[in-house]
């Protein structure tokens, strides 16, 4: 679904390398240990594009032969991974990025309200880095990432990239709304959310099939949690029409 018409902060890789190891992270029979591959050289690729526009300022460096001029990224950064599922996208970044901070937020999202609810948060009182990327692989309803931005521009973060591989057009419209200012770095952009809130076709749960933690059925993509989830979902697709 190409939505860079409608949403300017909107940036959809094309990369061919990003589509096929896409297609293998959602298959269902990739497991854990592959996928924690994936995550990482998706996040690596995503990252490379994600740092594009980010300004660098000249330096000399002397090589063997003689000095030359070259550059070096001026803005300090923040990686701001989004526990669980967004430990996996952390060494891929530190590895395009290797004198980045790394700033913790723990958020999960209700599986009845799908509000996102906040349980760690250990930033100092003000920012210590300009530009923070946050790291999560699904961006689903886009209520953990707005509550993510919000923590950081309360922080004094001047500007903020939301990193993740797979979107839906409804957090994509949820975050645009609420911060049309974050650029939005997606690896694809699916179809729409189900009525739990999952993404589909997506990948299922990125935490669960990262970590290995399988619940049962009822704690599946699919299964049904009533009506207070799909409520939220209807409502989102209502906005994301009108
Ligand atoms: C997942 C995902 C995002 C959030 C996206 O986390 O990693 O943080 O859901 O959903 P949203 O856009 O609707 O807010 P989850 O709550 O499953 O926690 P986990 O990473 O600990 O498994
Ligand atoms: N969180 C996930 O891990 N997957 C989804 O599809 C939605 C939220």
């Amino acid at each position: 679904m190409d939505l860079t018409a409608r949403y300017a902060n909107l940036h959809v890789s094309n990369h061919p390398v990003m589509a096929h190891k896409l297609s293998l992270l959602r298959d269902r029979s990739t497991e854990p240990k592959k996928f924690r591959e994936l995550v990482r050289e998706l996040s690596w690729l995503l990252g490379y594009e994600a740092m594009a526009d980010l300004t660098t300022q000249p330096i000399t460096v002397e090589t063997p032969l003689e000095p030359t001029g070259g550059a070096e990224l001026e803005p300090k950064v923040g990686l701001i991974p989004v526990l669980r599922a967004g430990l996996g996208m952390v060494d891929a970044m530190l590895e395009l990025m290797p004198s980045a901070e790394v700033w913790h937020i723990g958020l999960y999202r209700d599986e009845r309200t799908l509000k996102p609810v906040e349980y760690y948060n250990k930033l100092p009182d003000a920012a210590t880095v300009q530009v923070c990327l946050i790291l999560d692989p699904m961006l689903a309803t886009g209520g953990s990432s707005a509550a993510t931005v919000d923590i950081l521009k309360q922080w004094g973060a001047a500007r903020i990239k939301q990193v993740s591989l797979i979107a839906a057009p409804e957090g994509i419209a949820t975050l645009s709304a609420a911060h049309p200012d974050v650029d939005i770095h997606v690896g694809a952009v699916d179809r729409a959310l189900n009525e739990r809130g999952y993404i589909v076709p997506g990948l299922g749960d990125a935490g669960d099939r990262q970590f290995g933690t399988f619940a049962g059925p009822a704690s599946e993509p699919g299964h049904s949690m009533g009506d207070e989830a799909a409520e939220v979902v209807r409502r989102l697709q209502r906005n994301l029409s009108s």
